[in-house]
């Protein structure tokens, strides 16, 4: 058997029409794009070409756009230039986010938590979806920002982005709303216009482009300030020289995903719904983790936990067999601590250790599917035997 792929959420193949966007730019027109002569014009010529263009799927001005070494990078640009520049013009230090952010979000928020920010982590329901009603509490007159993924990396959760930024706004037309929506990309429509958010993080490597390259939209006129400081690239609001392939390579993944959605969108929500339904019934003590209806989780998510299993254990037999998939985020694969998404939506740490996520992508084939049904339920009855206690 070929090697199966079930970890999209983690990190998408690159396409090859990508990859050549790259290649041609990288190879041929390598200049800095700050130099004034021929081979830095040429270089600059790609660089507006991407930005004009992510700004064109996005329905933004180009001037809006910064790019970036990715979503980390953005998230942080975007949370500390937000908090910071709305706490020095007096309007406040108090941030509200989820509980079930990404890391990037949550130790960026924690570590303004130390610099005198007060912070609310707002809770989640048992499928993973924000608590409007704590939403609408928790904003204030001090509140600076609220930052709100679009939908959630371990179990797929999509989130009421607009609904929270209006609610929020209602109660502080001050606040200023940001969005990690580097999962939802390419599934659901994530301009700053649909979400009604100021700010908004994206990364090409979860749809099919390079890795190390991403976008922060930042509405013109908004109250944020840089935080990578040196050079005058990107307008002043990045600094360092550009990595012009990388963002042309952006802005073509970001096209393709974009003119190919439905279909993408239809492909895999096809695949997952086979995994939702028919593991669950092949696999007793299956316990779905995230939204029960697949309308609302990302369509390419499907996670659960097993009863009395080590998640660890699971993946390291699917390895075996051939198998990519993931216990939850890739960035907490090997942590001995449960995930601070399944704890959150209340899940306890016994299950929370048996977690599992597959994500399938573009690629991903019925066959494949087919593959994994038959594959799991022998290894997860095998790890039980093995179980203490069993
Ligand atoms: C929801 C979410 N936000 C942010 C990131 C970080 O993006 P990057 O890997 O480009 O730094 C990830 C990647 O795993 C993610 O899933």
């Amino acid at each position: 058997m070929e090697r199966v792929y079930l970890d999209h959420a983690a990190t998408t193949p690159p396409d090859p029409r990508v990859l050549e966007a790259v290649w041609t730019v990288l190879s041929r027109d390598w200049g800095n794009p700050s130099s004034i002569y021929l081979e830095g014009q040429r270089a600059r010529r790609w660089l507006d070409e991407a930005r004009a263009r992510c700004a064109r799927a996005l329905g933004v001005s180009p001037s809006e756009i910064v790019f970036t070494s990715g979503g980390t990078e953005s998230i942080n640009a975007a949370i500390r230039g937000a908090a910071l520049e709305q706490r020095d013009r007096g309007r406040g230090d108090h941030i509200v986010t989820s509980q079930v952010e990404h890391h990037a979000v949550l130790h960026t928020v924690e570590r303004l938590e130390r610099e005198g920010f007060r912070a609310t982590f707002l809770p989640v329901d048992g499928e993973g979806r924000v608590d409007l009603a704590a939403l609408e509490e928790a904003v204030g007159p001090e509140t600076v920002l609220l930052s709100l993924m679009a939908a959630n990396n371990e179990v797929g959760a999509l989130q009421p982005v607009a609904e929270a930024a209006a609610l929020a706004r209602a109660r502080n037309p001050r606040v200023l709303v940001h969005s990690d929506a580097v999962q939802a990309a390419g599934a659901l429509d994530v301009s700053p216009d649909a979400l009604g958010v100021d700010l908004l993080t994206l990364t090409a490597h979860k749809f099919y482009g390079p890795k190390g390259s991403g976008l922060l939209y930042v509405r013109g006129g908004a109250p944020w300030r840089a935080q990578m400081l040196g050079g005058g690239q990107e307008r002043e609001r990045r600094a360092g020289t550009e990595n012009v392939a990388g963002a042309f390579g952006l802005a073509v993944a970001m096209e393709l995903a974009w003119a190919e959605r439905d279909e993408r969108v239809a492909h895999c929500r096809h695949l997952r719904d086979r995994l939702l339904f028919e593991l669950p019934e092949r696999v007793p003590d299956t316990v779905v983790t995230g939204p029960a209806d697949p309308a609302a989780r990302l369509p390419n998510n499907f996670s659960c936990c097993f009863r009395d299993v080590e998640g660890e254990s699971v993946l390291l037999a699917l390895d075996m067999a051939e198998i990519a998939a993931s216990s939850g985020s890739a960035c907490t694969t090997g942590a001995l601590e449960p995930s601070h998404v399944l704890t959150a939506m209340g899940v306890d740490a016994d299950l929370a250790h048996a977690s599992l996520r597959l994500s399938v992508g573009t690629g991903t084939t019925d066959a494949q599917i087919d593959y994994v049904l038959e594959q799991l339920p022998p290894i997860v009855e095998r790890l039980r035997a093995l179980a203490p206690g069993a």
